[in-house]
């Protein structure tokens, strides 16, 4: 296993057998961590981006198994800001100092390509990057947005294994998900995807597939997280994801995509008080804390537990407390994907 470790850190490649067997044991987690903190010094450095999240909507159109906002749960308390409401969270994320804004939303089609484009345009103006993270849309939506100025876009394959996929996802298809990160890719966007970590019947070589997925599709940025039972979804009973095998699956991933951006996922601290500084020292280089307004942000309950219902201002000061306690910086400007290789 130390010679699987070695090989991740000094040539970025392993195949699906290899992070199986590393996936599979538990006595070399700790090497494991600490080859990708390396590996993320090294190509990405010391310092944490901070990106201000605004979840402008949580209506839904979709019936994905594991998640609080599907919609066919009528418990979850539906609301939408105005446009007037996002830009003015937005400038005042601005204005506390992020450098990235995403607006993330569930499915909801009142943001029609124009006025999400207008939205995008006036976040635009406050000088930050902007990340959307607002799910499967047709070619010309995707291109309408990156006119109007939008930089990233956030869309998680969820899982890479077809069957897997549409076991949680009704009503969806996995050719189509893939079909928008390629466009994604091919408009231009840095584009994020990612994976959840202990969705019912996936196995450590699904997990696996995951990680080679990410290389293929040749991402800019990859969120795990573990998956978290919500009481109001038909997978309420399930077992849930393990924090340590998440913080594997990403460590891995900082192995083998070394120059990517990889947050510390929220689901992570949901499981364990320190679970965002496990993923900063195992790989992770950005943190994405939440701005949204504390009246609205309850209800945006993908999974139980997520919410911290502390205002903006305090969520922006605790996590960079957090981050110069572990001995990193917090990171200026735009905090892109880094251009610059390899080696
Ligand atoms: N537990 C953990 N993560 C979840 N997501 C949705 N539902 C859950 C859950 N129950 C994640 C999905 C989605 C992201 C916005 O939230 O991976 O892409």
């Amino acid at each position: 296993m130390n010679d699987l470790i070695y090989k991740a850190e000094t040539t970025h490649a392993l195949n699906i057998d290899e992070l199986t067997a590393l996936l599979d044991a538990s006595e070399y987690d700790e090497a494991l961590f600490a080859a990708a903190d390396r590996v993320r010094k090294k190509y990405v450095g010391d310092a944490v981006h901070l990106r201000g999240l605004i979840e402008f909507s949580n209506i839904c159109r979709c019936f994905c198994m594991y998640c609080g906002l599907r919609c066919e749960n009528k418990n979850a308390e539906r609301y939408r800001l105005t446009e007037d409401e996002i830009v003015e969270t937005a400038r005042k994320a601005a204005e506390a100092g992020y450098r990235t804004i995403v607006l993330q939303s569930g499915e909801d089609a009142w943001f029609s390509a124009e006025r999400m484009s207008s939205v995008i345009r006036r976040v635009k103006a406050f000088d930050v990057a902007v990340t959307l993270s607002v799910g499967e849309r047709p070619f010309e939506d995707y291109k309408a947005f990156k006119d109007a100025g939008a930089d990233r876009y956030l869309l998680r394959i969820e899982t890479s294994d077809k069957a897997l996929y549409e076991s949680v996802h009704p009503h969806m298809s996995f050719e189509n998900r893939v079909r928008c990160l390629k466009d994604l890719k091919t408009l231009g966007y840095e584009v994020g995807t990612g994976c959840l970590v202990g969705l019912p019947h996936q196995t450590s070589r699904h997990l696996a597939k995951d990680i080679l997925f990410f290389k293929e599709i040749e991402a800019d940025m990859i969120g795990i997280g573990p998956y978290i039972p919500h009481p109001q979804t038909p997978l309420r009973n399930e077992k849930g994801g393990d924090l340590i095998q998440a913080v594997k699956v990403m460590a891995l991933t900082r192995l083998l995509l070394p120059t990517i951006n990889i947050p510390a996922t929220t689901a992570m601290e949901t499981l364990a008080p320190n679970g965002q500084a496990k993923a900063l020292q195992s790989g992770a280089n950005v943190i994405m804390p939440n701005v949204t307004d504390p009246s609205v942000r309850k209800k945006y309950e993908i999974y139980p537990g997520k919410t911290p219902a502390n205002p903006a201002e305090d969520a922006r000061k605790e996590t960079i407390g957090k981050i110069l306690s572990l001995g990193r910086t917090i990171g200026t400007g735009f905090g892109g994907r880094i251009k610059a290789h390899s080696g």
